[in-house]
């Protein structure tokens, strides 16, 4: 991920930085649910939520908010995450996986953010989203 020793004299800003901070991180996450929500490609996904998307939007934000290497809103909260096994009774097979990225590639185009910040996130992402699978297809 992104904590990766540097080498001495060398600073990389954090996604979380690139961004522009946790405006912008409300702002992705709030599009991510808003075209899960409403694209018949992401049909499958949205039926795995709650009918109301108001809990999983908050945890969502603050969880990405930590994640890109702002501050830990999700963990002083919640403690650790747990993420692939509070995943585990959801179908989360390639299909899932791939929808969940295609929200989220376009919540970040939607948002106007920039190459290759995008790519770089999107890319990132997409190692946690494949993690997630616990189900063949
Ligand atoms: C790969 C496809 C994925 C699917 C199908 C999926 C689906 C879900 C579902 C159904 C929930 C429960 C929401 C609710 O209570 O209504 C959830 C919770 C959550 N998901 Fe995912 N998810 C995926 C990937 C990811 C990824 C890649 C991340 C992080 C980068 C993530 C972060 C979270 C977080 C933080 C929660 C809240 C956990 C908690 O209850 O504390 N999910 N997800």
């Amino acid at each position: 991920m992104l904590n990766k020793p540097q080498e001495p004299g060398t600073s990389r800003a954090t996604f979380f930085e690139l961004l522009g901070g946790v405006e912008k991180v409300r702002e992705v996450v709030e599009r991510f649910y808003d075209i899960m929500d409403s694209d018949p490609r992401a049909a499958g996904i949205r039926a795995m939520h709650a009918a109301d998307l108001t809990e999983a939007r908050e945890k969502l934000f603050m969880f990405l908010t930590g994640w890109t290497g702002g501050p830990q809103l999700y963990i002083e909260r919640y403690g650790h995450p747990f993420l692939r096994a509070k995943h585990l009774p959801f179908p989360v097979d390639e299909s899932a996986r791939d929808q969940w990225m295609y929200c989220m590639i376009k919540a970040m185009h939607d948002t106007g953010v920039k190459e290759p910040v995008l790519t770089e996130l999107a890319e990132a992402l997409y190692g946690v989203a494949d993690f997630m699978r616990n189900r063949q297809g």
